[in-house]
């Protein structure tokens, strides 16, 4: 089997954002992110691909700590990644997540859930909060939900409001797990949607999916993961036509043919 070295990045960051350098994990004897150099430039949109267990959720809970690295650094902003307290909890609001399950509080109201964060970490005041609350939810086309639970909304609302929680935050980054693959195929889009005006917008992202379609027309970037290690990296245009390592063309081979 031909492995591809990590190539340079397709863009190179003018204005790094997000650096990872050397960064090794473990989970036991399993060594799952195997000296990872990553950097994305402010405003770069960057589609994560790669087969299950290859590590990508693992590389996006890094970026926001939840969970902690065994050798190497991670910068946002060029500052560290804070071990605790409220410089984590201020971190973690910097670099908003959203998961493929939306983990809202499912006793608060979809309003309520997307004011919590912005009063208790960034100690916003509480009208002004809603205010920003009740326009997001305008901008992710659920505006007219923000008084019921989220037990009440379809998934693809669901995750909407969820991106929505993040954004109240005014994340300097946005990290998207897999945020379409619990969803209906009918509720696919309108989650997707959001994302790409989101990318139009300038916000800098970091997106697990296998969504091509997404990853074609919003990506700046395409990484591709293997067994720990970014084997690939190419603009959208060029790893789908052109992918250069064996492990990336079988990847596309199975996913694309089904
Ligand atoms: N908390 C954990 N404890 C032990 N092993 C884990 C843990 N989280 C993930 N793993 C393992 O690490 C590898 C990478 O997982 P993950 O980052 O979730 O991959 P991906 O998101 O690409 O499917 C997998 O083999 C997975 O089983
Ligand atoms: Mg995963």
């Amino acid at each position: 089997m031909t492995e591809v070295s990590v190539t340079k990045d397709a863009a190179p960051a003018a204005d790094p954002l997000v650096v990872l350098e050397n960064v090794n994990k473990h989970f036991g004897a399993l060594h799952v992110l195997q000296d990872i150099d990553l950097t994305i430039a402010r405003g770069e949109v960057v589609v994560v691909i790669g087969p299950s267990g290859s590590g990508k959720s693992t590389l996006c809970r890094t970026i926001n700590r939840l969970e902690t690295v065994d050798s190497g650094t991670i910068r946002i902003d060029g500052r560290p990644l804070p071990a605790e307290g409220r410089e984590l909890a201020r971190l973690r609001a910097d670099v908003g997540m959203v998961f493929q399950s939306f983990n809202l509080f499912a006793h608060k109201t979809v309003l309520e859930n997307v004011v919590l964060g912005q009063v208790k970490v960034r100690r916003a005041d509480k009208k002004a909060a809603e205010q920003k609350a009740r326009a997001l939810l305008e901008r992710v086309g659920v505006g007219n939900q923000a008084d019921k639970y989220p037990a009440q909304l379809s998934g693809g609302q669901q995750q909407r409001v969820a991106i929505a929680r993040a954004l109240a935050m005014d994340p300097k980054v946005m990290l998207f797990d897999e945020p379409t693959s619990a969803l209906d195929p009918e509720m696919i889009n309108e989650v997707l949607e959001v994302m790409q005006q989101l990318a139009r917008d300038g916000m800098t992202m970091v997106c697990v999916t296998h969504e091509m379609g997404f990853a074609r027309s919003a990506a700046n970037r395409v990484l591709f993961m293997a067994d720990g290690r970014i084997v690939e990296q190419a603009s959208p245009e060029e790893f789908f036509t052109n992918p250069k390592s064996d492990r990336a063309k079988d990847f596309l081979s199975k996913i694309l043919h089904h």
